[in-house]
């Protein structure tokens, strides 16, 4: 009989129990929540109570939590939310140093126990992160990317719609760069229903979003007192369903560059597709001279990020 696929969730805090909760409701797969030892209870609870709601809603999915590796053998998709959050006032580089130990530890498992699958990493700061997953596994760039432009391209959707009080459902947006201050969100790709946003909206305007949207996950640490956990988890699981049904969607991801943009051996947010073999493609599009300048000046920031990881 063919098996459900197998979803491992490195992190069970609140972004891995929202990504649990999803893959289980969508019937994506079988779901493994793991955390450290001391929060197993932790894991352990959630899977009940998610096996729980799915028994009330009628959705056949298996949750188990778990602090052991072993149970992430055979999966096909791994995320990655190990690691602290921001709390008010953190920049997401503050927590370079103690999340380069966890995604270390967690990478040098996911390698020897998850071969095969393909990872998504969410933890910060993102772009340092999953470069670290992908040295330190070997695995294929097809097969190790990092969730942001997903999350940033939806929050400058949010603000589009509420703004040109429009469903958000025709708003397209796309935001590139390194998930940080200094995203570059495209107003030339950003449309309502394939209409540029420059000319439905003012300017002034218009940089109000960009600057909001940069500054949206700090928005919500403020607000929370830590990080935001239903979004993020919506765009990596939109970024695991695209891999699992080979829908060859194209989201906006911190891929490793070869070459593309004129950038190499960096990860940075670039449209990609996601089908059955992964990170399929990069998709390379005209950027202004504006938008090649902001791109520069955040991958100058991801590879200083990158070199301070190098040092730790
Ligand atoms: N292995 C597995 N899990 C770990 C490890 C480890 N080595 N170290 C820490 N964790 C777990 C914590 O015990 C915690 O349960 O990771 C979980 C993180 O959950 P939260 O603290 O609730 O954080 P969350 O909001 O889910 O964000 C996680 O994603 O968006 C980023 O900035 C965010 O880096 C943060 C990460």
């Amino acid at each position: 009989m063919p098996q459900r696929k197998k979803i491992s969730l490195i992190g069970a805090g609140n972004i891995g129990g929202e990504l649990a909760i999803l893959a289980a409701r969508r019937e994506l797969g079988d779901v493994v929540l793991l955390d450290i030892p001391d929060k197993e209870g932790v894991a352990k609870g959630k899977a009940l109570d998610i096996m729980q709601t799915c028994a009330l809603d009628g959705h056949d999915a298996n949750v188990v939590g778990t602090s052991d590796y072993a149970d992430i053998a055979g999966s096909d998709v791994v995320i990655v939310t190990a690691g602290v959050p921001r709390k008010p006032g953190m920049s997401r580089d503050d927590l370079l140093s103690i999340n380069l130990k966890i995604m270390r530890s967690v990478a040098t498992n996911v390698k020897e126990h998850a071969p095969n699958a393909l990872v998504i990493v969410i933890s910060n700061p993102l772009d340092a992160m999953v470069y670290e997953m992908k040295k330190i596994t070997g695995f294929p760039r097809e097969r190790v990317i990092g969730m942001a432009g997903a999350l940033d391209s939806a929050r400058f959707q949010c603000f589009l719609a509420e703004a040109a009080g429009v469903s958000v459902k025709d708003v397209n947006a796309l935001v590139l760069g390194g998930h940080g201050d200094t995203m570059v969100p495209c107003l030339s790709y950003t449309t309502i229903k394939g209409v540029k946003v420059t000319s439905l909206l003012p300017a002034d305007q218009l940089d109000a979003m960009i600057e909001r949207t940069r500054k949206g996950g700090g928005e919500i640490v403020q607000l929370m007192g830590t990080s935001a956990y239903v979004a993020p988890a919506a765009g990596a699981m939109s970024m695991a369903e695209s891999y699992l049904k080979a829908q060859r969607r194209t989201i906006a991801c911190a891929a490793y560059l070869q070459g593309e943009y004129g950038y190499s051996d960096i990860y940075m947010g670039v449209p990609v597709i996601i089908g059955g073999e992964g990170m399929e493609r990069v998709v390379e599009i005209e950027l202004s001279a504006e938008e090649k300048s902001m791109l520069e000046e955040s991958a100058k920031h991801v590879r200083e990020l990158i070199d301070a990881a190098s040092k730790l």
